[in-house]
């Protein structure tokens, strides 16, 4: 495998070169157990490697280049492994995420559970067909956890790189589980507070998808504590602004772009930023909305009252106020980048993903 890779940030061909590589080594062993095992299991390589901004591991590489990794050097093959694991990360959160979610499309596709539930179908296997796509589906989100870290610990990285980056591998993985408990419970508890919503962005999202990475990158090439303290500080903001945009995508978003539903945020009560301001401008300008608001959120809404809630949202300037915020956060985290020490190219590829990721439609 060549690293061609850093020619821009955007180029993530070598990524999923990594990741294709290291399904295709494990395909013997999953035929070893039959064709049925490797049919499932191969439903978990075709959901890695199609679609997905690779948003993680581009970070994680950014972050080691910016610590003075060097690309042309023969041991980045091993870098670029061990950040593609984070990937295998993610996968293992959407198909579990798409579950507790009971969300149907993923990445403009069936979401994984449902996809198995089709290959049940197919296949003329007996019993309930969603009960084995839901079971099998749990499954392979476990598996993606476990290729995960096969992906780090075999990547080739040196040992004294492998003891740097522990630590962080292992903190990255507890925070977004606590993240997903954290969203879980606010919801179950109809929490109408935005700073627990925000506590929630913060491990559910800015933790997994920009901070540790860039700390992941930064460990590996032995970076100091201040670089890494900037790198955090711009990760927070940063992966922060990216879930209040998907906040925004998850209400107002197009399906046929975002490749998640629109909508579904508000019908399963997701405890967003976004709603918990939205109920508090309510509450003080038009109460009457804001009891709309209270009766509607968490049920099945009909596609008129969707678009009553979304006029809300607008009208009581929730969206503006999360567009600001958006705003603000990505200020403060340019602001750290361009303090940091990282290389002049790195903030300059840091700097184009910031705004890709807090500006984008999908
Ligand atoms: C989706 O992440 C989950 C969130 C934390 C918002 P991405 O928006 O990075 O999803 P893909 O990988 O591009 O599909
Ligand atoms: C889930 O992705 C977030 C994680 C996997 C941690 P979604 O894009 O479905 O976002 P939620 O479910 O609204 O958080
Ligand atoms: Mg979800
Ligand atoms: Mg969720």
């Amino acid at each position: 495998m060549t690293v061609s890779y850093l020619g821009a940030a955007t180029d993530t061909a070598a990524i999923d070169a990594a990741i294709s590589d290291f399904c295709a080594e494990r395909r013997a062993d999953a035929a070893g157990l039959g064709q049925d095992v490797a049919a499932v299991v191969a439903e978990l390589e075709s959901y890695v490697l199609n679609g997905g901004k690779r948003v993680r591991p581009v970070f994680a590489w950014l972050g080691w280049i910016g610590a003075g990794g060097d690309p042309q050097d023969p041991a980045a093959a091993a870098v670029l492994r061990a950040c593609a694991g984070l990937e295998l990360l993610h996968a293992s959160a959407l198909i579990h995420d798409d579950i507790i979610d009971a969300s149907r499309t993923r990445r403009g596709r069936p979401a994984a559970h449902v996809a198995l539930a089709e290959l049940h179908r197919e296949r003329g296997f007996s019993g309930d067909s969603e009960a084995f796509g839901t079971g099998t589906a749990i499954l392979l989100g476990d598996l993606a956890q476990t290729w995960a870290d096969v992906m780090v610990r075999a990547s080739g990285l040196p040992t004294d790189a492998q003891t740097r980056v522990g630590p962080v591998w292992s903190a990255v993985r507890t925070e977004v589980l606590y993240g997903q408990l954290l969203d879980l419970i606010n919801q179950a508890g109809e929490n109408e507070d935005a700073e627990a919503a925000l506590r929630v962005n913060q491990y559910k999202t800015a933790s997994y998808t920009v901070e540790r990475p860039l700390e992941f990158g930064a460990a590996i090439a032995g970076a100091g504590a201040d670089l890494i303290a900037d790198y955090r500080a711009f990760g927070a903001d940063i992966g922060i602004a990216f879930q209040l945009r998907d906040d925004l995508l998850g209400v107002f978003g197009d399906p046929a772009v975002t490749g998640k539903p629109s909508g579904d945020d508000l019908r399963e009560g997701k405890r967003t930023v976004l709603l918990a301001t939205a109920l508090e401008r309510a509450d003080e300008r038009d109460p009457a909305a804001a009891r709309y608001l209270r009766s509607r959120i968490g049920t099945d809404l009909s596609d008129d009252e969707l678009a009553t809630a979304r006029r809300i949202l607008v009208d009581v300037g929730a969206v503006a106020h999360v567009e600001r915020q958006i705003a603000h956060r990505t200020e403060q985290a340019m602001a750290a980048l361009e303090a940091s020490d990282a290389t002049a190219f790195a903030k300059d590829q840091l700097a184009a993903m910031a705004l890709k990721v807090t500006q984008r439609a999908r």
